[in-house]
């Protein structure tokens, strides 16, 4: 009655960024992304019929309300699932900042996800566990693979789903994170997404991205870096239009995050070839290929407000594990 679970963060090279259907997460266009192998959560989950009610321990303190509420309500969909009635105890650990757009919530749910399920015995498909793990946070479908994932947008539960394009060793790639700020966001994702309907620039991102999802596809499938990266970093920017024109408006932005994304268009009419993205956070994540990681991640360093650089490859989908962490 106990599992324990890990799964990577990953970096959507195209973005999810709004919900038809807010209750079932279900997005306004399909998305792509690399599961990272740095970036994990380990996660244990037991089932106990001495306990009086779910106690969760996220990164050794117990969430607000809130964020338990979350938790526990992705608890109730598996337990209801498997015809479960004993609370649960979830301990679960993240090797990285949460909260800071470094998609905790989607390694989170993932391992959250898989430990749970597997504690409870149920034997679901990989897709259907994809598509349990996007009611938690969207972009969890995701993390539940591993390498190159693509999430179907999809227009109920069953069909919006997660599925690989290419393994971990398809293409060796180096997302090199420039951490330029760890505290929390003051508008987390979730309520991001009920704001994006409210820009007007939503329906034409949307109109591009249904575009741009064969040619990401092709530039994974032919390892085409100058193909992948300029739809990334031209996906990233038409997101972050679309937070900063919705009402109320949002900004992620930093004076180190705009110097990054020059300094990275820079060192590429240099020859480097590098390129950037950011999720909902002012952290910047550099794409470059395997044997030019080390050289971008000193340059990241040189830059004035980079507190840290992380270099991330890509990485397994989510696991089982025997190291228990209760
Ligand atoms: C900007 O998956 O964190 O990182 O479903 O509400 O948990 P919830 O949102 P979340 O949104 C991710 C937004 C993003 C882009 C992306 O990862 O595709």
């Amino acid at each position: 009655m106990k599992a324990t679970a890990i799964a990577g963060a990953n970096i959507a090279l195209i973005k999810y960024w709004g919900n038809r259907d807010d209750a079932l997460r279900l997005p306004m266009n399909g998305s792509i992304a690399l599961t990272l192998d740095r970036l994990t959560t380990t996660t244990t989950v037991a089932f106990d019929g001495d306990l009086e009610r779910d106690l969760i321990q996220l990164d050794a303190v117990e969430p607000h309300h809130e964020a338990h509420a979350r938790v526990a309500t992705h608890l109730d969909r598996i337990r209801r699932l498997a015809g479960e009635e004993r609370w649960g105890r979830v301990v679960s650990r993240s090797n990285f900042p949460s909260g800071v757009g470094l998609a905790a919530s989607a390694s989170g749910f993932a391992a959250l996800t898989l430990a749970a399920s597997s504690a409870l015995g149920l034997e679901l498909e990989e897709r259907e566990l994809t598509s349990l793990a996007r009611l938690g946070s969207g972009s969890a479908a995701r993390s539940m693979l591993g390498g190159f994932v693509e999430w179907v947008a999809g227009s109920s539960h069953e069909d919006s789903y997660a599925y690989q394009l290419a393994p971990p060793d398809h293409w060796a790639l180096c997302d090199c994170v420039a951490v330029v700020g760890e505290t929390p966001k003051p508008v987390g994702s979730a309520d991001g997404h009920r704001l994006a309907a409210t820009s007007p620039l939503q329906v034409a991102r949307v109109r591009q991205v249904e575009l741009d999802i064969e040619p990401m596809r092709q530039a994974i499938r032919e390892r085409d870096l100058p193909q992948l990266g300029s739809l990334m970093e031209r996906d990233a920017l038409s997101m972050h239009a679309v937070m900063m024109t919705s009402d109320p408006s949002l900004f992620y932005w930093t004076p180190a995050t705009v110097a990054v994304m020059t300094a990275v268009r820079r060192w590429r009419m240099e020859g480097l070839g590098a390129w950037f993205t950011i999720d909902a956070g002012p952290n910047v994540h550099v794409l470059v290929p395997e044997e030019e990681s080390d050289e971008a991640a000193a340059r990241l360093r040189g830059i004035e407000g980079v507190q840290r650089v992380i270099q991330a490859r890509s990485g397994p989908g989510a696991r089982l594990s025997d190291e228990h962490l209760v």
